[in-house]
């Protein structure tokens, strides 16, 4: 019937009816369950989500009895305790500066308002001609239209182009293929310094710049260089252009910090979050913002500077619930502190896999991993993209026990949180012979 009736994203329907397709039915831990009781060990936390395993007992708990009060109701116009619980909770743990949260129920969602926030924010402030938006080559920030307007990954994005809003596109900091043709560091972070001429080139036109902090996650898991963050905020804010962190990914401890922009010590104006912010139970999301921003929307109302945006599902007090008891297991249970050996653990093991002879680039913070394989190692020479190498290594896996799944030839590794130290060998140990067996 799945095959009959079904049609999954991101995924080639004509192969998927060739397949022979995985059913999961149940979670537990950090594996996931299929129909027929096979366990796999759920090796890219269901999308980057999850965060302290399936079937935690403190968050599954809290939904339940958030459902013996209500299961929704509307957040216009009305508000509801846990909203208001949780808001205080993420300004708590966010940088500096950000003290408002606007909530929604998805990443995308969360982008598209950070990106109408911004330019509200400007035409209220009597500044209509800053509309621009600069983004990044190889950005992920969602598939709604205006997450893919500031998108950069020509297989997903270019298809669409007639219907997205312009943008200007800045290099990616993405060194292993460096499109400046530079090497860091004696590039001086020239691709930081394209995004000030950039700014100087367009002053007093551009609303924002929009990034996904450290890590450009979808993009094939590219970390930026030492100091890239920083400069870019450093640039930001001297042609008075507002930053949005797009933290979806790399939020919640995925980096080893909480927020991916901890690691440079920056405040962005605007951040996005979703995926973990549930500890990958529901679709909740918020974008957070400075006061300064708020101010600029408060009015009398037939000034109508209202923020004149909203989803029926805003602030779900189930998301909510297991929301606020995810970010109480944090704290309880010291999760970031308690990263450390893994992160140590993850780094040995892909100095092995770093050592394949297809191995072209291994890229990791925090629990955050991308493996890029390449046909050569030496000419960096990617395979051909019909060969679907990435996609095999990820089948071979799963014959191991293992769920993951590429970005293109980049095999992602990014567990729940709570994957024990031998869990996490297995995962490194698997993922080394399943690469081994296909690129040999
Ligand atoms: C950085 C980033 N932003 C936004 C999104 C979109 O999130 P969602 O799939 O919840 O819409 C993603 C999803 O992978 C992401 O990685």
């Amino acid at each position: 019937m799945d095959k009959a009736y079904l049609w999954h994203p991101f995924t080639q329907m004509k192969s998927w009816e060739n397949e022979d397709i995985l059913i999961i039915e149940k979670g537990r831990g950090n594996y996931l369950i299929d129909v027929n009781g096979k366990r796999y060990l759920d090796g890219v936390s269901s999308l980057w989500t999850n965060v302290h395993g399936h079937r935690k007992r403190y968050i599954d708990d809290a939904i339940k009895k958030q459902l013996q009060k209500i299961a929704h109701s509307t957040f216009l116009g009305l508000s509801h305790p846990g909203a208001i619980v949780l808001s205080k909770m993420l300004l708590d743990i966010a940088p500096e500066g950000l003290d408002r949260v606007f909530y929604s129920d998805n990443g995308a969602t969360a982008v598209e308002i950070a990106i109408k926030m911004a330019l509200q924010y400007w035409y209220n402030a009597g500044k209509p001609q800053r509309y621009v938006f600069v983004s990044l080559d190889n950005a992920y920030h969602g598939d709604t239209i205006g997450s893919v307007s500031v998108g950069g990954i020509g297989l997903f994005h270019a298809t669409y182009r007639p219907l997205l809003f312009k943008t200007i596109k800045a290099p990616s900091p993405y060194c292993y293929r460096c499109g400046l043709g530079l090497s860091y560091p004696s590039c001086g972070l020239a691709c930081a310094k394209k995004i000030d001429e950039i700014l100087r080139a367009n002053s007093g036109r551009v609303a924002g710049l929009v990034l996904e902090p450290m890590v450009q996650a979808a993009g094939g898991f590219i970390t930026s260089p030492p100091g890239y963050l920083k400069a870019i905020r450093e640039i930001t804010a001297r042609h008075d252009v507002l930053m949005i962190a797009d933290e979806v990914a790399t939020g919640f401890g995925r980096t080893g910090r909480m927020f991916a922009c901890e690691h440079e010590h920056v405040m962005p104006d605007i951040m996005t979050v979703a995926k973990g912010i549930s500890g990958g139970y529901l679709p909740i999301a918020a974008t957070l913002t400075t006061g300064k921003i708020y101010d600029a929307f408060l009015g009398e109302y037939g000034e109508k500077k209202t923020f004149y945006h909203g989803h029926t599902y805003t602030a779900n007090p189930l998301g909510v619930a297991a929301s606020i008891a995810n970010l109480e297991l944090f704290k309880k249970e010291r999760i970031i502190q308690g990263l450390r050996p893994k992160i140590r653990l993850l780094k040995e093991g892909l100095r092995r896999i770093a050592a394949l002879d297809h191995a072209g680039e291994v890229r990791q913070l925090g629990m955050m991993t991308g493996i890029e394989l390449v046909k050569n190692r030496a000419t960096k020479e990617p395979y051909p993209f019909e060969l679907r190498t990435g996609a095999r290594v990820c089948l071979e896996a799963r014959k191991h026990g293992i769920i993951i799944r590429p970005l293109d030839d980049v095999v992602v590794l990014m567990p729940p949180l709570s994957i024990t130290l031998h869990q996490l060998s297995y995962l490194l140990g698997s993922v080394e012979s399943a690469i081994r067996k296909i690129t040999d």
